[in-house]
């Protein structure tokens, strides 16, 4: 048994401002993929994409989540956008912990990220139209793999905290 929570969701859906709140708040280590990513290979997601591309990134990705099966316990663990893509990587966030989708609108990500630099896949000449596609791909995939959807729009960390809380009773 695990006691893992996962949070999955796209890019600049307050994964990793809720996992750090909720593991602060019940005193559980914290876990983000894409650190982890950059810890172990001693360079940025940007490097990473530019010098050896996405679908090396996708591999360690994939490679992190199996680490993080056989080490972690009572962690809150919050992945990449793109982590729940791969059908592989599905099952294994299952089998990680309970996986928790938070849901942003288009709107609410587009006003996060729309001037940051550091996300690769949105460093294109469209990124609002980018945006829009991805999570037409996407939405339904990070439904599927999730066992608690939170809806984020409009919604303090507290609350959201507590939408999580309460759905996990
Ligand atoms: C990605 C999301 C990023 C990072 C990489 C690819 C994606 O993580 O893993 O840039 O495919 O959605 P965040 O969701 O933490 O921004």
């Amino acid at each position: 048994m695990t006691d893992n929570l996962v949070l999955v969701g796209y890019m600049g859906a307050g994964k990793s401002t809720i996992g750090r709140s909720y593991a602060n708040k019940y005193n559980m280590k914290y876990i983000d993929t894409d650190d982890y990513i950059e810890n172990h290979e001693h360079s940025s997601i940007s490097d990473i994409f530019q010098a050896k591309g996405e679908k090396y990134f996708r591999q360690l990705e994939t490679t992190v989540i199996s680490e993080l099966i056989s080490n972690e316990q009572n962690a809150v663990i919050s992945t990449g956008g793109g982590m729940p893509m791969r059908e592989e990587n599905q099952i294994l966030l299952g089998k990680l912990g309970t996986v928790i989708f938070l849901k942003a609108s288009m709107e609410s990500i587009w006003d996060r990220v729309r001037n940051d630099t550091k996300r690769p896949l949105l460093q294109c000449d469209n990124p609002k139209g980018r945006i829009i596609d991805m999570l037409r791909v996407r939405n339904p995939i990070y439904t599927k793999c999730a066992d608690i959807c939170v809806e984020t729009d409009n919604k303090s960390i507290e609350e959201i905290i507590s939408i999580i809380e309460r759905s996990l009773l």
